[in-house]
Order: structure tokens, then sequence, then C-alpha cells
């Protein structure tokens, strides 16, 4: 069975994914990815078989999305509780429950009643987005055109199965240490410079995006040898912090087509950019 990313995510790479591995190794023995959001990279990696049986893989993220591949590679008592809470909700009429989910995830959860109350959101919220305001609440209104709550526990099940192939690490540190030093192959996907950059109450700065940049290419210095690839927007800023002087530009993708005569197509898409050092 082919898996699918589990939930909708802004930045997804679930359209890229394919060309974004192209240029990953063939076989991979351990493989960190810091900015893992909904794991469209990694999960094309798996459904391709790149990566080896008992491989380790540190993944690392923040808020309910690091809450959720926690539950997804952790004890089975929690999993098996977000499946039987998400059960309940199936076919539950969202416009009855929404608010009720809103405050409840505001509120302090069990792991595994956060990351239900998440992805019933991310079913039912305009685009599945995940924006807080200053105090860190959820604040997303109701797409009215979700109307109940579909089924994602067989999907859940099955990608908790392939995981358990590997030795997954969730990161419970800062986000700069850890498995991302040794790992032979790493794939950050930050939020962008300049355009996107608040999925939590603190912002992405220039400077995080520096201090990256240069752990990354500490990661791909000789003496650690890890294959570091990057995502971010195509645009001018971001070779000021990803000098090309060090990065090479491996893929330019999310383009509106230069022949396209629809402006209102090429205006909505951004460019994005694949780099790669080592
Ligand atoms: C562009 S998205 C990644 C999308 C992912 N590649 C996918 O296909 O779904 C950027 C991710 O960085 C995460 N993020 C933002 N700030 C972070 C931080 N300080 N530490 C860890 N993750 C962070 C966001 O939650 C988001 O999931």
């Amino acid at each position: 069975m082919q898996l699918k990313p589990p939930f909708r995510w802004c930045g997804s790479k679930r359209r890229f994914a394919k060309r974004i591995v192209e240029h990953f190794p063939s076989e991979i023995h351990s493989y960190s990815e810091p900015f893992v959001g909904g794991g469209s990279v990694l999960i094309e990696l798996i459904n391709q078989e790149r990566l080896v049986q008992g491989a380790t893989i540190w993944l690392n993220d923040q808020g309910p999305v690091k809450a959720f591949w926690e539950v997804m590679t952790g004890p089975a008592e929690d999993f098996d509780d977000l499946l039987v809470s998400l059960e309940h909700w199936v076919g539950a009429p969202v416009q009855a429950y929404y608010h009720e989910w809103v405050s409840e995830i505001n509120m302090v959860l069990d792991i595994d009643d956060y990351v239900c109350r998440f992805l019933l959101l991310n079913q039912t919220s305009f685009s599945g987005m995940w924006r807080v305001n200053a105090k860190g609440e959820f604040n997303v209104s109701r797409d009215p055109s979700k109307t109940v709550i579909r089924d994602i526990t067989p999907q859940l099940r099955a990608l908790r199965a392939a995981l358990a192939e590997f030795n997954v690490v969730v990161d419970d540190c800062d986000l700069f240490e850890g498995g991302i030093y040794g790992a032979d192959v790493i794939y950050c996907d930050p939020p962008y410079v300049e355009t996107f950059s608040s999925y939590g109450k603190d912002k992405f700065t220039l400077d995080n995006h520096r201090f990256l940049d240069e752990t990354l290419r500490t990661c791909a210095s000789e003496a650690c040898g890890s294959k570091v690839f990057l995502s971010n927007s195509d645009c001018l800023k971001t070779f000021e912090v990803y000098h090309p002087a060090a990065w090479t530009v491996l893929e330019r993708y999310g383009r509106a087509n230069s022949i396209s005569s629809d402006a209102k197509t090429r205006k909505q898409q951004r460019g994005e950019v694949l780099l790669g050092l080592g």
C-alpha cells in the first residue's frame, strides 16, 4: 500500500516530493528531517524503499505536528487511544462540534487527545491551516464545505506500521542539536524566508535561517559528511542567507509555466527551490 501524507499542511511538498527525492542517494542508512510537517518527503522515501530497513530517522517539528509524530512512533497505548478517539468522531457533524474542538485544543490535554483535536481541526478548518494568536490559541475558522468527519484511522495504522520498520527518534531537544549532526542525509524544509514564517506563535526569523545555514554547512563539512538538502522560496533573500557560493541549486519547482498567458495562475504559484550541500 502506498502511504499518503496523514494531514493537510501549509508548505507541504506533496506535489514535489518525487522530484525532491530524485536528488537523494538511492540507499539511505540514516535520515534527518527537522521540519517534517505532514511528512511528504519522508513518506515518498518510504514508498520508494530508499530508507534501508532499520535505518535511524530523526524527526522534528513543533506544536501539534511534533506531537503527531511522537504519537505515531511512541507507546502503543497513546496510539491506540488516539485511534479510539478518532473513531468516536467518524461521521460527526462538523458544524455542531467545531467550536468545542477549538476550545479543547487550547486547553492542556493528554498527547493523544491533543493530536486527535489537531487532526479533527485539520480536516475541517480552512485549508487545514494551523494559526495561533499571540497567546498561542488556535484561531482558524471552519470550512463550511467540510461537513462530516472522515475515517483516517486505516491510513494512520498503515503509517505507524511502516514507521515501525525503522528506528525513529522524535527530538525533544533544541532543533539544531541531536540527530541532525549524525545523519547520512538531512532534508530541511523550514518556513520560507520572508513569506510565510509563522506556524506557531513565534516567527522563524532571518537569524534562525542564518543559524540553520551555518549548522547545515557544518553537517556537510568533511568532518561530518552529511548530504544536505534544503527547500525554500526562490527569491533573492533566500540566496542572501543560503549563499550561492556554498549551496548548489538542484531544482526549481512550483513555478507557473512561463508560456502560460493566465496572469491569475502565474500570480498564485510561488516558485520554490531545492538547494544542496555535500
Ligand atoms: C514548509 S513546512 C514543512 C512542510 C513539510 N515538508 C511537508 O511536506 O509537509 C515548515 C515546517 O517547519 C515547522 N517549524 C516552524 N518553526 C519551527 C521550529 N522553530 N522548530 C521546528 N519546526 C518548526 C512548521 O511547523 C512546519 O511544519
